[in-house]
């Protein structure tokens, strides 16, 4: 089959990450016999400085006309550091995320048996974790009306009952393909979006009989999600709160360098990482692609290629085992960025190649697949 994926890579360490998912692309279209065409197209820091606008109407248009969008990440200090900006990198991926109607966020979070000892979390407490986050991406405090007033400054955060239903509709339909649990995470007792929250999913579960619907105030959840995140199953949640818990779940995983993540639209859907653009690592070729590799999985389910993502997974999963893995999961014996992408490439094309051997090749620097 034909695919046209717009790749949007970013600021900081968003091309190099871009670039492996894109390698390891290649790697399944040669072995299933599919074309994946990409159009590449600026956004973030990088849109700013070449055409003054964080997200130009020419990436919009490629985005529209793709089957699917790879991004990078997007932020750059020079503008961190700058808090009266004007125009900002942020900007350009929350008018994309809106003018794609990207309204639903799934966030998968993972303790990896090989990554266990990574985390600062004790390995009993994490061991078997298997979580998914949905954040609702589009409305809330992040798109409310904002300003300032003589004396100070406002954020509004507002809902409307569809956006918290289609998205709801969404975590209960994957509860039901997982260990039936949906935790809405919210503020109730404090917040009247969180109350409205409560009331909508509250109907909604009623269609879904075989899913427990659990309720959490988001500050209480934020300690769960330390102390026992083997309960949580679904996590159901507005836009900031799923941002700042999906940070913290990552901590499961060993390195944020390993969530993936997917923003499902009703036309066009996009698929990054979790990490940011990490400017510290930029062309250094040391991030972890994994992340990005593992959202190019995600695509691959979402466009019904089941098997191909089952197949990126399995390489990524090859790659720990072996330890080709970056320095954030291995300060001593570690590869770059390019290695690791080129590993789980080759992997998926030859499995019948000892991944032994390919590691021994790669230490060397003798390896054929570079
Ligand atoms: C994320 C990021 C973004 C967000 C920023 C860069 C606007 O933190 O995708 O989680 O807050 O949504
Ligand atoms: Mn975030």
């Amino acid at each position: 089959m034909n695919f046209k994926i717009a790749v949007l890579p970013g600021d900081g360490i968003g091309p190099e990450v871009t670039d492996q998912a894109i390698k390891v692309l290649n790697a399944v279209g040669i072995k299933y016999g599919h074309e994946f065409k990409y159009n590449f197209a600026d956004v973030g820091a990088i849109a700013i400085d070449n055409y003054g606008d964080p997200l130009p109407e020419a990436t919009l248009e490629t985005c529209l006309e793709s089957d699917a969008l790879l991004f990078g990440a997007i932020g750059h200090p020079k503008y961190d550091n700058d808090p009266s900006a004007k125009v900002r990198p942020e900007q350009g991926l929350l008018k994309l995320r809106k003018s794609l109607g990207l309204f639903a966020n799934i966030r998968p979070v993972k303790a990896y048996d090989l990554l266990i000892s990574k985390s600062p979390l004790k390995e009993e407490l994490i061991k078997g974790v298997d979580i998914v986050v949905y954040r609702e991406l589009t409305s809330g405090i992040y798109f409310g009306e904002k300003g300032r007033t003589e004396t100070g400054a406002f954020d509004h955060c507002t809902y409307e009952r569809y956006e918290i239903e289609r998205i709801a509709h969404k975590a209960f339909e994957a509860a039901q393909l997982r260990s039936k649990k949906v935790t809405l995470i919210d503020k109730a007792n404090v917040l009247e979006t969180s109350r409205l929250w409560r009331e909508v999913v509250s109907e909604i579960a009623v269609e879904y009989p075989d899913v427990v619907l659990d309720m959490m105030f988001v500050d209480n959840a934020a300690m769960q999600m330390i102390l026992n995140p083997k309960q949580f199953d679904v996590i159901l949640t507005e836009n900031m709160f799923g941002d700042i818990i999906s940070d913290e779940s990552s901590v499961i995983s060993g390195s944020l360098g390993m969530l993936p993540s997917a923003s499902i639209g009703a036309k066009t859907s996009m698929f990054e990482p979790i990490h940011g653009s990490f400017p510290q690592a930029a062309g250094k070729n040391i991030a972890n692609p994994m992340a990005t590799i593992l959202s190019a999985a995600m695509m691959m389910d979402h466009l019904g290629l089941a098997n191909e993502a089952i197949d990126i997974r399995e390489a990524v999963n090859a790659a720990m085992k072996e330890g080709i893995v970056t320095e954030d999961l291995d300060a001593k014996n570690n590869f770059s960025t390019q290695q690791v992408g080129d590993y789980i490439a080759d992997f998926i094309e030859e499995k019948q190649a000892t991944s032994k051997i390919k590691k021994d090749y790669l230490t060397i620097g003798l390896s054929t697949i570079i």
